[in-house]
C-alpha cells in the first residue's frame, strides 16, 4: 500500500504548483496527476458541475490505485471536498485559501484575496473568512480570465498583467498588507505580482502548508512510502501535452506526461 501513488487533480495545470511542494517535501512518494484542462475553468461552473467533475477525477485516481487524493484546486475543494470525503474511503487533502495566517499577521487589518467566483461564493470560503478574520477587512476579488490565460501558457503576457493591475487596484486602495492567492494556478503569477505590488505587501499561497498537511495525514494513516528509490510522477492531461510539460520543466524528478481522454 505505501508505495502506491498519491493522486492529485486540478482543473488544469495550476495544481502543478501544489505537486512541486509535495515533491519537495516528500520526494519518495509516487504521484499521479490529472489536469482536467478540457473542463477549465471550474471557477465559473455551478457547484453541481464541480462536484460531478471532482467525482470523475477521483474515480480515475482510485482506479490508478491512489492511496490519498489531493484536490489540488481551490474551487473543487470549496465545492466538493465534503462530498468526496463522505463518498470514498481514502484520505482527501484540500486547498483552502490562507486567510487565517494572513488575518493573524496583518498589521493594516486589511487583506486581499484573489480567487475564482466558485471559491468566493462557496460556503466553505465564507465560513473560513467569518471564523478567522474577525476585525479584518477582507477585499475579495474574482480573478476572472486569469485561469484561461495561464492554461494557454500566457503567464507573462500583457493581457495577464493588465488584468492584474485592474484586480489589485481596489485592494491597494484598501491598504492591504497581505495578498492571499486563492487558486492553485495563481502562484505562477507571483513574479508579475511582485512587480506590481509595493514591497511591503506580502503574498501568501497554500502550497507549503498543503505539503506539510499531506505528510502529517500519511504519517497518521501509516501510509508514508519508506522506499529510498526516487519517486516517479505520472501526469495525464485531456488537452495539450506540451502546455502541461511546460509547467514541469524545472523539476528533477522523473516525470511522464501523456494525453488521456477522461
Ligand atoms: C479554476 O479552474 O477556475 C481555478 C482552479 C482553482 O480554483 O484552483
Amino acid at each position: 500500500m505505501n508505495d502506491q501513488p498519491i493522486g492529485l487533480f486540478d482543473s488544469g495545470v495550476g495544481g502543478t504548483s501544489i505537486w512541486k511542494e509535495i515533491n519537495k517535501l516528500l520526494p519518495h512518494e509516487n504521484t499521479v496527476y490529472l489536469a482536467d484542462s478540457i473542463n477549465a475553468p471550474y471557477g465559473t461552473k455551478s457547484p453541481e458541475q464541480i462536484v460531478a467533475l471532482s467525482v470523475k477525477n477521483t474515480e480515475l485516481l482510485l482506479e490508478k490505485g491512489c492511496k490519498l487524493v489531493i484536490v489540488a484546486c481551490n474551487t473543487a475543494t470549496t465545492n466538493a471536498i465534503d462530498y468526496l470525503r463522505k463518498a470514498y474511503p481514502v484520505p482527501f487533502i484540500g486547498i483552502e485559501p490562507a486567510i487565517k495566517p494572513a488575518a493573524l499577521l496583518s498589521k493594516s487589518k486589511s487583506v486581499g484575496i484573489l480567487a475564482t467566483k466558485g471559491t468566493l461564493s462557496s460556503r466553505l470560503f465564507h465560513s473560513t473568512a467569518e471564523n478567522h478574520a474577525h476585525g479584518i477587512t477582507v477585499v475579495e476579488q474574482e480573478g476572472a480570465g486569469l485561469v484561461p490565460l495561464i492554461e494557454a501558457g500566457k503567464v507573462n503576457s500583457l493581457e495577464t498583467e493588465e488584468l492584474l493591475v485592474r484586480y489589485l487596484e481596489p485592494m491597494l486602495e484598501a491598504g492591504i498588507d497581505f495578498l492571499v492567492l486563492g487558486c492553485t494556478h495563481y502562484p505562477y503569477l507571483i513574479p508579475i505580482l511582485k512587480k506590481l505590488l509595493p514591497a511591503d505587501v506580502k503574498i501568501i499561497d497554500s502550497g507549503e502548508a498543503v505539503a506539510r498537511q499531506t505528510k502529517a495525514v500519511l504519517e497518521r494513516n501509516d501510509l508514508l512510502n519508506h522506499s529510498e528509490v526516487s519517486a516517479n510522477g505520472i501526469f495525464y492531461t485531456n488537452a495539450d501535452v506540451a502546455v502541461l510539460t511546460g509547467f514541469l520543466v524545472d523539476t528533477d524528478t522523473r516525470v511522464e506526461v501523456s494525453y488521456l481522454d477522461f
